[in-house]
């Protein structure tokens, strides 16, 4: 039925899933907009940072289940995986999608399956048929033609974890949200080429929506916990023995405070869910408000530490003061500084003057953003020995034994419970 599956949009998601098809022998045509990214592939390469992606992308180019090209070709299946940011107003951001989908119109054929797998807010892939519709109108689709469509239309959503995806792809149970029973069933039919989790069969507003309850769900409880660290030091009270002290509780799990929430799911989903129930996502949208507002609550802590050190030594100025920032990356023990409240965080340090000592032991090079700001990137034991004020802002493994590490007279800023 699947003899030849075309994924479009070759990046985190997309690319694993093109080589986990591939090598399971279907053949597989990858489609991206970028030619770094195709020349990457067809060299039997990757362009991201996946363990074990690198080797089964390479075995599947170099035995011809897996190719990468600009222009959409005919398949049986289309997997759509393009980026959905939000727009400056929180609004979702569809013209990745859109776009994705007149790329492929004119290549459909009657009996193909398309899959929308971005992250989507409610009703996208009932809009995404909308647009395949107009741009073939010699075709039927779900919308109008229901079970008998030429065109059969499914979300469904991705939920794995950068690091673990070769592993979770598999392993992971899959929600399958047909517009149709159809639509459904060959997407069962399809993912189960390479998953060995459960397939769970609802409605494609119902597979959209559960994509961002998970993500709002893991946001509503990180802002609890960030509430809380705000709280407690209000109170005078160690927020983290009061989280263990509490998660004794049988029925209690409460997560633990950070700098605030960064990457591009967890701090981007909630907002469609508030874009598409504005008046009723209240709680949704407030823990989102308060996840942001963490980064500035830290860098006013930062602050306070600073004319501390300044109080302290009359004769040094702001330029003199060093800051170490302890971890970059959005979460632990990676390199992925998108969205990242620790980057926020830096970059508020270094706009007001100090000197930042950036501990990132995952990157080798400091981002561009940080040019003409007085940032180093500076190994661990030198920032330690060096800095004023240290703050920790991820925690990474490599911070692990900080504590006895770190100068007495250094004031410290532990955000995340070191
Ligand atoms: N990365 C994750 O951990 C993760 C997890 C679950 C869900 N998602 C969702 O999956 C979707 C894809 O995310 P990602 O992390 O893979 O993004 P990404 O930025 O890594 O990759 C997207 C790729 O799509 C390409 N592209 C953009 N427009 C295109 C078009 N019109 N046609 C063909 N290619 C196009 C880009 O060049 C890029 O290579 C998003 O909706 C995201 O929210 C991501």
């Amino acid at each position: 039925m699947f003899e030849t599956i075309s994924l479009i949009g070759l990046g985190y998601i997309g690319l694993p899933t093109a080589a986990l098809f591939a090598a399971r022998g279907t053949q597989v045509v990858g489609v991206d907009i970028s030619q770094k990214v195709v020349d990457t592939i067809n060299a039997g390469k990757i362009h991201i940072v996946e363990p074990e992606l690198d080797g089964i992308v390479h075995k599947a180019v170099t035995g011809g289940k897996l190719r990468a090209t600009r222009t959409p070709e005919p398949a049986d299946a289309f997997i759509i995986a393009v980026p959905t940011p939000f727009k400056d107003n929180h609004e979702p951001d569809l013209s990745y999608i859109q776009s994705a989908a007149l790329m492929i119109a004119p290549v459909l054929k009657p009996g193909d399956l398309v899959i929308l797998e971005s992250t989507s807010p409610v009703g996208a892939t009932e809009q995404m048929a909308g647009w395949l519709a107009e741009a073939r109108a010699d075709l039927s689709f779900p919308q109008t033609a229901g079970e008998d469509a030429d065109i059969q239309i499914a979300h469904c959503p991705e939920r794995i974890l950068p690091g673990q995806v070769v592993r979770e792809l598999v392993e992971n149970d899959r929600i399958i949200g047909g517009m149709t029973a159809r639509a459904s069933e060959m997407a069962v039919a399809m993912y189960k080429l390479v998953v060995k989790g459960n397939c769970a069969i609802t409605n494609a507003r119902t597979a959209e929506m559960c994509k961002l309850t998970e993500n709002s769900c893991r946001d509503v409880s990180i802002a609890f916990a960030n509430e809380l660290s705000m709280i407690c030091d209000a109170l005078d009270i160690d927020v983290w023995e009061l989280i263990a002290l509490a998660n004794r509780h049988p029925r209690i799990n409460i997560l633990q405070p950070g700098a605030g929430v960064g990457g591009h799911c967890i701090a981007v989903d909630p907002w469609f869910i508030v874009s598409s129930a504005p008046e009723t996502a209240r709680l949704i949208r407030t823990a989102r408000m308060r996840n942001d507002e963490k980064p500035d609550w830290v860098l006013q802590k930062g602050k306070d530490a600073i004319m501390q050190v300044l109080a302290d030594n009359p004769d040094r100025a702001m330029k003199d003061v060093k800051v170490a920032c302890l971890g970059l990356a959005f979460k632990p023990d990676i390199d992925d500084l998108r969205e990242s409240p620790a980057m926020q965080i830096a970059h508020g340090f270094a706009d007001l003057g100090c000197r930042v000592l950036a501990v990132e032991p995952h990157i080798d090079t400091l981002p561009g953003s940080f040019a003409a700001k007085p940032v180093t990137l500076t190994p661990l034991a030198d920032a330690l020995a060096q800095a004023d004020v240290v703050c920790v802002l991820v925690r990474h493994s490599a911070f692990a034994d900080l504590r006895p590490r770190v100068p007495a007279t250094t004031r410290v800023l532990d955000v995340v419970g070191i």
